[in-house]
């Protein structure tokens, strides 16, 4: 069956991941977008990273919504409202499409937009730096726009094409930075202030952290750079919803979700479809369909914070902190996805799926696939006629064994959850999303024998090994989801749609 073929009567589709992000939204994103009409990003700003292989090309976009790539063929792109706007990125990722000969004459951006300013990306990294307090950021500024968001201080994308409004707002939000900076190593800031993300000090004052003027007409060129894009795109979508077809693009993934994730160690948007739904200017009950996408067999984080299943548990985690691709190259050549050691194991998983961050780099720590993880985020992101996606299934080809964890036992000290309390042995089936215990739960496996043959070539669901599609009905019947699809590779052909 076809994909396009299952898309009868639904008119807006959301396509998010149901893990810690990475899990290839930007392939599932290309592939409907021969579908749609308008891609809207809604949430996530320049800290997601979606890479996409097209012609054995490989590009990878962090502001720009993935529908870009298809701007040729009148596929107008959006950046919602909801959206983290950084005009350096933009910037900079146009300048690629131009060089690689794609346009981008249809690309719009939301008014309302946040509007990240060096400032962001100063208290993003400065913070970063204090040691023992890291969530493991991007260092693009995302916390901070947020809060300056929530705290009712925030620039937006419109405030570029008002010279005098800008330099009020520009002016009042920075002496909160510069109070809050004060405290800061001066050493520290000024290093962070010479990074290339900020013109390599260009804002940079040695009296008052930031040169005002220098931000101004940065930005305000940025402005006239943008005007022509700049738009209502909430109203201009609502006027649409429900007669063209929509594709919302996810950014990030529920597990790190500022409102679902596992806080603090989360992004600061709402990464669920509803939340991606609201940051395009609409509401949940406007999508028609919920693509969630999680890695099948297998896992991946990025950053900080609490993973179960993770290969080799706290020494991977210590790893991926302080070492990069090339250590492993070195280091790890020949490591085998079936080694008994599980963190060399997890290590030769990473290799064998390129697990290294998009944005950042970072290698991606690694683990077996999460069942009450997964049985968590479903329960927010996918309802009756929604579907699970399993992508980079390939990557297990060579695997003896995969597990699966099926639950967790507690193994922390008592411990109040809401109106339950937590003892020593307890199971759970669902994850909570409260750090803590999820860092003291052990996770409960079943074994399956690997399918031990190349898929990458199957071309239906029924062509995948009998061992494979036994896993994949245990993940359905054992989570409670619908399997829709299974990627099998990264180039567009390589997704088999099992189900409507
Ligand atoms: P921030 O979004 O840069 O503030 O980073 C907060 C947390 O989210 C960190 O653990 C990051 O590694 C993680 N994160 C942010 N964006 C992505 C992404 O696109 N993929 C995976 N992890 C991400």
């Amino acid at each position: 069956m076809a994909l396009l073929d299952t898309l009868d009567g639904v008119r807006t589709i959301a396509v998010v991941c149901n893990q810690w992000g990475d899990t290839g939204k930007g392939k599932m994103v290309d592939v409907l977008a021969e579908w749609a009409e308008i891609v809207v990003r809604g949430q996530g700003g320049p800290n997601a990273g979606h890479t996409l292989v097209i012609g054995g090309h490989e590009y990878v976009l962090h502001m720009a919504p993935v529908g870009i790539i298809r701007d040729g063929d009148g596929m107008e792109s959006i950046i919602g409202n909801g959206v983290a706007f950084d005009p350096r990125s933009l910037t900079e990722e146009l300048a690629f499409l131009d060089k690689a000969g794609l346009s981008h004459n249809h690309l719009r951006i939301a008014y309302n937009a946040k509007l990240i300013l060096p400032q962001h990306l100063v208290m993003d990294r400065v913070r970063e730096s204090r040691s023992g307090r890291e969530i493991g950021t991007t260092g693009r500024g995302i916390g901070p726009v947020y809060e300056d968001h929530v705290g009712r201080r925030g620039l937006s994308v419109n405030d570029m094409l008002n010279k005098d409004f800008f330099v009020k707002k520009l002016r009042r939000n920075l002496d909160d930075k510069v109070a809050l900076l004060q405290h800061a190593d001066p050493e520290v800031v000024r290093q962070v202030m010479r990074h290339p993300h900020l013109l390599e000090g260009a804002f940079y004052s040695p009296t008052t952290i930031f040169d005002v003027d220098a931000i101004v007409e940065a930005y305000t060129a940025y402005g006239r750079t943008f005007r022509e894009m700049i738009m209502d795109t909430d109203n201009h979508l609502r006027a649409v919803v429900g007669s063209k077809r929509i594709l919302l693009e996810g950014a990030q993934g529920l597990l790190l979700s500022i409102n679902h994730g596992s806080y603090p160690y989360v992004t600061s948007s709402d990464c669920s479809a509803s939340g991606l739904a609201n940051g395009a200017g609409l509401s949940d009950g406007d999508v028609d369909r919920v693509y969630a996408i999680a890695k099948a067999f297998y896992m991946t984080r990025v950053g900080e914070g609490p993973f179960p299943t993770e290969f080799g548990g706290q020494r991977s985690a210590a790893w991926c902190k302080t070492h990069k691709r090339e250590n492993e190259d070195a280091m790890y050549r020949y490591a085998s996805v079936n080694d008994p050691d599980e963190f060399t194991q997890g290590v030769a998983i990473r290799r064998a799926g390129h697990e290294y961050g998009a944005t950042t780099g970072r290698p991606r720590r690694t683990g077996w696939l999460d069942l009450p993880l997964l049985r968590y985020a479903a329960a927010i992101n996918l309802g009756e006629g929604d579907g699970l996606v399993l992508s980079k299934v390939d990557v297990l080809d060579d695997c003896d064994t995969i597990r699966i964890c099926e639950a967790y036992t507690y193994q922390g000290p008592d411990y109040s959850l809401g109106e339950r309390t937590l003892h020593a042995g307890m199971r759970l089936d669902i994850a909570p999303s409260d750090s803590f215990v999820l860092s003291h739960c052990q996770p409960v496996y079943h074994d399956f024998p690997g399918w031990k043959t190349p898929i990458a070539d199957a071309r239906s669901y029924d062509a995948l090994p009998a061992e494979l599609r036994i896993m994949v009905d245990y993940v359905e019947r054992s989570a409670g989801v619908r399997v829709a699809m299974i990627s099998v590779g990264p180039e567009r052909g390589q997704i088999l749609v099992k189900d409507r």
